[in-house]
């Protein structure tokens, strides 16, 4: 079978798949070119991609062989699922794998805000340590008996619930379908309302998908519920946050700061807005980076796309 792949795996996955098949990789600029992408899957039976690619109606035309579409990610809202099912192509894509490691990001970036940790590394390499210590310098938040506020309490929102229990916190969460009265006791959390979640909590995580209704829902509007003090947590997708909303608001101080992994456009430019701020600790779409994750990652993307050009179902399979 023909495959073909709009950036590197790792170098385990690409040799296993030239083993089974005849490989093509896009290893030019990233994200690639519509141009590269239309002529790269026309003949290919597999397609490889990740989020920053459009795999949209136009794209799965150009693809008459195409029976496999697998994304290295758990979001798959850069492909056309309807579009693809109605042709009979299977979508493969990798949660569970990258449960973990992702709810480890959203709590280091917790961590990283409410400690000040970057914020204070930019004052020593900026050479502005001048104080050794002092009872009000960088002085930070403390966690323990802190409210969390889990939006969207899937898989990545569950670990990051245990997490949180580790520290002290209590945590509510707000999620279209409440757990149920068990799960809810094992993880010590409880349901709230979206406006109560949004007036409680010191700290609120987003792990919504990013879908039509979830688009720009965290604006002006609600930073104006937000305390003033709590902080924004974003480790899902850019466009669920009104970027430039948040940034007036860290700016103005109408909320206490951000940790953000994810961005409306990734690669975040140089000079952003979001830079210039002391009060947001950035990290470049990190979520799943564990050399761990991304060689689960790779593995599971191998099977869907195996299972998927076989007509069969892949191993975690969008539906
Ligand atoms: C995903 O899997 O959707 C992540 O955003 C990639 O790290």
């Amino acid at each position: 079978m023909k495959i073909f792949l709009t950036g590197k795996l790792p170098d385990f996955a690409l040799k296993e798949l030239r083993k089974m098949h005849i490989v093509n990789v896009h290893t030019g600029k990233i994200p690639i070119s519509r141009a590269k992408l239309l002529s790269g899957i026309c003949n290919a039976d597999g397609l490889v991609c990740f989020p920053f690619d459009s795999i949209d109606q136009d794209v799965i035309d150009s693809a008459i062989h195409l029976k496999a579409i697998c994304t290295f990610s758990v979001g798959f809202d850069h492909i056309d699922v309807k579009y693809a099912k109605s042709k009979n192509i299977q979508i493969g894509y990798t949660p569970d794998v990258l449960t973990e490691a992702t709810a480890d990001l959203a709590f280091s970036l917790i961590l990283d805000v409410t400690r000040r940790v970057t914020e204070s590394d930019r004052i020593i390499r900026a050479g502005k340590w001048t104080k050794p210590y002092g009872a009000v310098e960088f002085v930070g938040t403390g966690l323990q008996s802190k409210t969390l506020g889990i939006l969207g309490m899937g898989r990545i929102g569950q670990a990051l619930a245990k997490r949180a229990a580790v520290f002290g916190m209590k945590t509510s969460y707000y999620n279209r379908h409440r757990l149920s009265n068990n799960v809810e006791k094992s993880l010590g959390v409880k349901y709230s309302s979206l406006s109560g979640l949004i007036s409680k909590s010191d700290i609120i995580s987003v792990h919504v998908p990013y879908t039509k209704d979830t688009h720009g829902m965290i604006n002006a509007a609600f930073f104006k519920k937000m305390k003033k003090t709590a902080i924004l947590i974003n480790t899902a997708r850019g466009k669920i946050v009104n970027q430039r909303d948040l940034t007036i608001s860290l700016k103005r101080n109408q909320i206490g700061g951000a940790g953000l992994d994810v961005f409306e456009s990734e690669p975040l430019q140089k000079g952003d807005p979001l830079t210039k701020l002391n009060n947001v600790v950035l990290s470049a779409h990190i979520g799943s980076s564990t050399v761990q994750t991304r060689d689960e990652m790779a593995r599971l993307t191998i099977k869907n796309l195996n299972l998927g050009m076989a007509g069969k179902k892949p191993v975690h399979s969008v539906e």
